[in-house]
């Protein structure tokens, strides 16, 4: 409002400054004997039309002149794709679009998927409770790597019936099934603020996904099954040349010094999955080393072979780990996966063969009607 009036004096101002300067010429004028005559009729009727408008914009609708209002910025938990689709969280830059509480709890939910073990660890500040693995050991960049064992499915997926439980499973459950399996510790309170923050995280990665869609590149990838067995072996030799140096020959990494948290994570020993974890499955440990196995590889520039990826998961599982107690796992038995190592089965193939391979004869046989 200010300018507008601004500039209504200043056109005032000239249109007098122009009158007195037309009557001062005049008089002039008429001083040297010449008839008096006007020289300023154009500046005139100029300023006149300006002063026209200047009043008229006071009254014309206010939205005349103003830009458009920006259309509505993206909802804060917009899902991000990579150029070639495949799905890579959500930017959290958005975060701040959500009410202070909201933000807060959503921001401490990704901070214990980085970094659980200084919260909930063998030191952890809050509790002691897991082991020495952060959730973002095995989901990488904190859920959001492709291929990197993601959460892209989480929110989209679930709750949803699960054979391994025979139970449908919300994600609450679903998370503690990795708390007590992957982390090797006693499930979570699900009132707890730990827990309801993990929550609010899975929900603010996956809202922006339609339900039931499993984004491109969410999880982990399946490898083909070899023909042979999966020889730890070999797997040996794969370990020395390509993981030791991160690992550690004995398997169990390096705490970082905060002692905390840990540099490099364990892959067996008191400190690593235990028997009932995801990776203790051989097509789940072979599929997550293929795509980010050793530190940088990605599923675009691998840098294991199909083989050294087999080989190397049969030689990690069979190192000593924690055991969990599975008989409550399966109720079907039928519905086992092909490399569950513990029987019993339906079908009539060993426990060696279940856990190291070949799986296609096992696969072509629960085929069968
Ligand atoms: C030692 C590795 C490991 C750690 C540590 C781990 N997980 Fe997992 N997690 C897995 C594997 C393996 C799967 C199964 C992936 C599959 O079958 O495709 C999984 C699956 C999940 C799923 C289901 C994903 C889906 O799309 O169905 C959720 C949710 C999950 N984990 C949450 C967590 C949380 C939260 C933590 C930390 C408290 C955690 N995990 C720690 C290995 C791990
Ligand atoms: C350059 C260092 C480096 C090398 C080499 C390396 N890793 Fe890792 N590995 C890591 C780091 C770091 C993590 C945790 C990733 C994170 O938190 O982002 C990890 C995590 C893992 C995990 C999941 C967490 C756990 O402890 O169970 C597995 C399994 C794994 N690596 C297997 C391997 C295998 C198999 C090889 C060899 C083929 C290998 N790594 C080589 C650095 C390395």
């Amino acid at each position: 409002m200010l300018v507008p009036v601004i500039v209504l004096v200043a056109t005032l101002l000239v249109l007098v400054v122009i009158y007195v300067l037309d009557d001062a010429l005049g008089t002039l004028q008429e001083r040297i004997g010449q008839p008096r005559k006007s020289g300023l009729n154009w500046s005139k009727r100029l300023v006149w039309l300006l002063l026209a408008l200047v009043i008229a914009q006071f009254f014309a609708p206010t939205t005349l002149f103003s830009p458009k209002p920006p259309p509505a910025e993206p909802l804060p938990q917009a899902a991000t794709f990579t150029a070639d689709s495949l799905w890579s969280g959500a930017d959290t830059t958005r975060l701040v679009f959500f009410d202070g509480e909201r933000e807060e709890l959503v921001r401490y939910g990704r901070e214990l998927i980085k970094n659980t073990a200084r919260y909930i660890g063998p030191n952890g500040t809050v509790m002691r409770n897991t082991n020495a693995l952060n959730c973002q050991n095995c989901h990488l960049e904190a859920g959001t790597k492709p291929w990197g064992n993601n959460y892209g499915a989480v929110w989209s997926t679930y709750p949803k019936f699960r054979a391994r439980s025979g139970a449908n499973e919300t994600v609450v459950k679903r998370v503690n099934d990795c708390v007590e399996r992957s982390l090797n510790g006693t499930a979570l309170d699900s009132t707890g603020r730990e827990m309801k923050a993990i929550i609010a995280y899975m929900e603010w990665l996956g809202t922006g996904i339609d339900k039931g869609a499993k984004p491109k590149g969410s999880g982990i990838v399946e490898l083909a099954f070899m023909d042979r067995a999966a020889d730890p072996k070999r797997g040996a030799e794969v370990f020395e040349a390509k993981c030791a140096s991160c690992h550690g020959k004995d398997g169990q990494g390096m705490l970082k010094a905060d002692s905390l948290t840990q540099l490099y994570p364990p892959l067996w020993g008191p400190l690593s999955y235990n028997s009932g974890a995801g990776l203790y499955r051989l097509s789940r440990f072979a599929g997550y080393a293929k795509a980010n196995m050793p530190q940088g590889a990605t599923y675009l520039a691998p840098q294991l072979t199909d083989e050294e990826a087999w080989d190397v998961a049969a030689y990690v599982n069979s190192q000593p780990r924690p055991r969990k107690d599975l008989t409550d796992d399966w109720p079907d038995i039928s519905k086992k996966p092909v490399d569950h190592p513990f029987g019993p089965y339906a079908d009539k193939f060993t426990e060696q063969q279940h856990k190291y391979g070949p799986f296609d004869a096992i696969a072509a046989n629960n085929k069968k009607p």
